[in-house]
């Protein structure tokens, strides 16, 4: 709000002061016994100033009445009623003394504090309303209230305090707990705008007021002036409407913020309204009466002449030198249509006493736009009304009006408080947002004047465990892609396969007359060998894709399958990176896959065949994409078909599986159930890989590794890897290291890391001790390493890492695998940054920090362990 305020000068009268002072120390000392209180005795003594307000609103209003001069008897009492039999229907169910609420799902409980001493400014047009309001507010809050009242509405606004205050006394309410400043002068409330021991400040005036608590420099909750606007479309129920309008507009002689002030109307029906309005009896006054009396309400400075405040209309006309009858209920003052003239002209603003701006409409976006003119006139943020049976009219109005408060089909004067023709909450302070300098739009009510704490317990989300539907494992398996129901299967596999005779292996045992074989998955599967798998899938329109090779082909599949069922998602968009896996941004498909997807692996390594992940290369990097829409319906894990896999892949594979074991035994999501799997899927590899190495032909070593490698991916399905396979990805990416081999060179740096103490640890909720290196000596003891202590047992297992990798003959650094030393040391920072985007990161037990990354890298480099 762009009021300029002119602070006046504090004066240094020491009595003054200490007067002051004296207020706001009683104040204090009742908010330190308010904090006592307990829900029912603030309950008792809200029940009792309600039975007060009720009992003295009729003094109250009578009072208000012959101190300021306007408004209308019987409305002001009215007024009394609202503040305090709405409002204690409102609060007779609410909590406001501790816990008032609670999500006991999300663990939160919501406990209610009182703020302290605040001070209210109250508004000469609802004096003692706003009074009995902001008093029983405070009660239910418990919070010592100073009140300063306008300058011509003190005695009211005292006598009201006063009430309310013994009543509340009478069942406990603390001695000066509500306090009414006598001396209502400017430098008063600049004083206590500044005091120490004044905690907030609750303003309801005009804007210098609300200005002026804003620039208090604490916290404040400050409601200014109002100009509701009303539209009236040809689809209103016109009868309604204009009555209505005259309820309002009538209601204690306007005071009141949220009347009705300019009236917009369609042009078809503008007539008809204003007859209506005449036949109810309201006057349509001439433009020059209109002239006179807008020349008469302000000053050439547009500030409203106090005396016209709450005059009736008779009152009005003979101020403005004509004459109308005594049963005038609303003077009709016809605005321009024009815009620019609308806006030049005095009536557009706020009038508090019955007079209401006509404008007639061409068109709704005039109408809106008016409408909109008007709120731009100190109305902002405050109230507005629309009269319509249309909802796009509706709609259009709500979307471009800038107020607190749109009533749709409703009087604004009444209607804004809440309760009478609306479940709006019931206010004397009507928010009215950052447009006009309040910090809500709310209709205030008690949680306003509440601190109100947030307990928070820790949670520790439910984990899981999911595994495919089927999977068939042993020598002979194969056979159970028969139960394939199928009509148009397409082999997705490599050339290799291919050439080994695998496909038209696979081929007898479906029924499906021609299977079309797609054979263009390489090593590391790339986009573009996605892609033209999915322009195969769609020529033959398969129903089922068989997956048959390594880790790339299922990968491959994998991808096709889900890109081919989605072609709006993008790669980018899937692999964005994450920091929880149930938070991410990136969303998969919740669809029943239209392609059924099996999974035949034959290497004995990444699990893919049941796991949710599939790796694929993107330029120089290996993106990879984790959902459960990817797990593949079937696998069958035939371990006959791994018989021809040579030395150096049976060994790379071998290890890549022992790191998912060994990976998702630490990882943050490891679970009893998933470290059943990584034990038994470590046991049967450090038995079999060497067995199955020296001798490929060894059937039953090779189906020990198969279902390893299958079992290990059960584990890391769920409980993810970690950092050593966010090494492995970008160096393997990089240097076309196969990513078994990748893992190797890691596999002993990773292990002896994560069993050091951490500089930092991951937070995961559910992980709430460092288990790391138990969980690696409880392996190690497990699967019969021996060793005396904790640590022994981990170093046992350790050394048999590295033993297997000797045996097995892997390549124990980078050099060793030809990546030469400028070149790895010139990718040496990318890779760093690609390690720790890595999805693979975020499940590790500690977070590694960039430059431990480039250690492990170094070491990966050059060290053996
Ligand atoms: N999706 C997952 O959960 C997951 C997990 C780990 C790794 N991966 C990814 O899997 C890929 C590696 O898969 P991989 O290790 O199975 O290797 P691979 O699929 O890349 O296959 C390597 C080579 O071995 C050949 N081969 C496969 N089976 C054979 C057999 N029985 N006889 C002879 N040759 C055979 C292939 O034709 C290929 O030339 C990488 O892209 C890796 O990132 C995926
Ligand atoms: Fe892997």
């Amino acid at each position: 709000m762009a009021t300029v305020i002119k602070e006046p000068p504090v004066p240094t009268d020491a009595e003054w002061a200490e007067r002051l002072d004296g207020f706001v120390q009683r104040a204090h000392e009742a908010s330190i016994a308010l904090r006592k209180l307990d829900q029912e005795a603030v309950d008792r003594i809200v029940w009792a100033m309600t039975v007060a307000g009720l009992e003295n609103a009729v003094e109250l209003a009578e009072l208000a009445m012959e101190e300021t001069h306007f408004g209308v008897f019987e409305d002001k009492v009215l007024k009394n009623y609202i503040a305090t039999e709405f409002l204690y229907d409102y609060l007779r169910d609410k909590k406001s003394v501790g816990v008032i609420d609670e999500d006991r799902e999300r663990a939160l409980q919501y406990v209610a504090e009182p703020i302290g001493v605040v001070l209210a400014l109250l508004p000469i047009t609802n004096p003692t309303s706003t009074t009995l309001f902001k008093s029983i507010v405070c009660a239910k809050t418990r919070n010592a209230l100073i009140m300063r009242p306008s300058p011509r509405a003190v005695r009211c606004c005292g006598r009201a305090g006063e009430l309310l205050q013994e009543a509340g006394e009478a069942v406990g309410l603390p001695p000066n707990s509500l306090q009414v400043i006598p001396d209502p002068s400017l430098e008063v409330s600049q004083y206590l705008f500044h005091h120490p021991g004044v905690d907030f400040i609750w303003t309801t005036g005009g804007p210098k007021a609300v200005a002026a608590a804003n620039a208090a420099g604490k916290p404040c909750l400050s409601v200014g002036p109002g100009n509701a606007p009303v539209y009236v479309h040809r689809s209103a129920d016109i009868r309604m409407a204009v009555m209505d309008m005259l309820i309002s507009k009538t209601f204690d002689a306007s005071v009141i913020c949220p009347a009705e002030q300019t009236c917009v109307i369609d042009e078809e029906i503008y007539d008809q309204v204003v007859d209506e309005f005449q036949r109810m009896g309201a006057r349509l006054l001439t433009d020059q009466q209109t002239d006179a009396l807008a020349a008469r309400s302000f000053t050439d400075e547009g500030k409203v002449q106090l005396d016209v405040l709450g005059q009736s209309c008779v009152n009005l006309a003979g101020l403005a030198g004509f004459e109308v009858a005594d049963s005038d209920k609303v003077l009709l003052a016809p605005l321009p249509a024009d815009l620019d003239a609308l806006a030049a002209h005095p009536f557009i603003a706020e009038k508090l006493m019955p007079v209401l701006g006509l404008v007639r409409s061409p068109s709704v976006e005039h109408g809106i736009r008016a409408c909109e003119l008007v709120t731009e006139h100190f109305g902002l943020g405050h109230t507005s009304a629309v009269y319509a049976n249309d909802d796009e009219v509706i709609n259009r109005f709500s979307l471009a009006i800038r107020t607190g408060r749109i009533l749709v089909n409703a009087p604004t004067a009444v209607g804004a408080l809440g309760g009478v023709y609306n479940s709006m909450t019931p206010t004397f302070s009507l928010g009215c947002g950052t447009w006009g300098g309040s910090n809500t739009t709310d209709n205030v009510n008690y949680r306003n004047l509440l601190n109100i704490k947030t307990v928070s317990r820790r949670q520790t989300p439910p984990q899981w465990f999911r595994v495919p539907s089927d999977t068939y494992f042993n020598p002979g398996s194969l056979d159970s892609l028969r139960q394939l129901d199928a009509s148009r299967p397409m082999i997705v596999t490599d050339r290799w396969t291919v050439a080994r005779g695998v496909a038209e292996e696979v081929r007898h045992y479906l029924s499906a007359g021609a299977v079309h074989v797609y054979s263009g998955v390489e090593p590391e599967p790339t986009e573009a060998q996605i892609r033209a798998g999915i322009e195969q899938l769609e020529q033959v329109n398969a129903d089922a894709i068989i997956a048959i090779g390594g880790g790339s082909v299922m990968d491959a599949a994998k991808a096709m399958r889900l890109f081919h069922e989605s072609p709006q998602l993008s790669i980018r968009e899937l692999s964005l990176p994450f920091l929880d896996a149930r938070k991410r941004i990136a969303e998969f498909p919740q669809i029943d896959h239209k392609v059924r997807l099996v999974a035949i692996p034959t290497t004995s390594g990444t699990g893919s065949e049941v796991s949710p992940a599939a790796v694929i290369s993107v330029g120089q990097r290996k993106v990879t994409l984790v959902d459960y829409s990817l797990v593949p319906d079937m696998a069958i894990v035939d371990p006959n078909l791994t018989l021809t896999m040579p030395k150096e892949i049976t060994a790379d594979t071998g290890i890549d599986a022992l790191t998912h074991a060994l990976e998702a035994a630490v990882s943050i999501f490891a679970s009893p159930f998933t470290d059943a799997f990584c034990v038994q899927a470590a046991n049967l590899i450090f038995t079999a890989l060497p067995r199955a190495y020296h001798d490929g032909s060894d059937l039953e070593a090779r189906t020990a590794m198969h279902n390893a490698a299958t079992i290990a991916g059960l584990a890391f399905s769920n409980a993810f890897v970690g950092l050593n396979h966010a090494l492995a990805h970008p160096v393997g990416a990089r240097f076309g290291i196969a990513h078994g081999r990748a893992n190797a060179i890691f596999l002993p740096h990773v292990l002896r890391y994560n069993a050091s103490l951490p500089s930092k640890f991951m937070p995961a909720p559910g992980y709430s001790a460092y288990v790391a290196p138990e969980k690696y000596a409880e392996i190690g003891r497990i699967l019969g390493f021996g060793g005396h202590t904790e640590q022994d047992r981990r170093e046992r297992l350790f050394t048999h890492v590295d033993e297997l990798l000797a045996e097995v003959e892997e390549p124990r650094t980078l050099a060793d695998c030809g990546v030469k030393r400028q070149e790895f040391e010139a990718a040496l920072p990318e890779l760093a940054k690609a390690a720790f985007a890595d999805p693979s990161i975020r499940t590790n037990p500690r977070i590694p920090m960039i430059r431990e990354v480039l250690e492990l890298l170094m070491a990966g480099y050059s060290q053996t362990a």
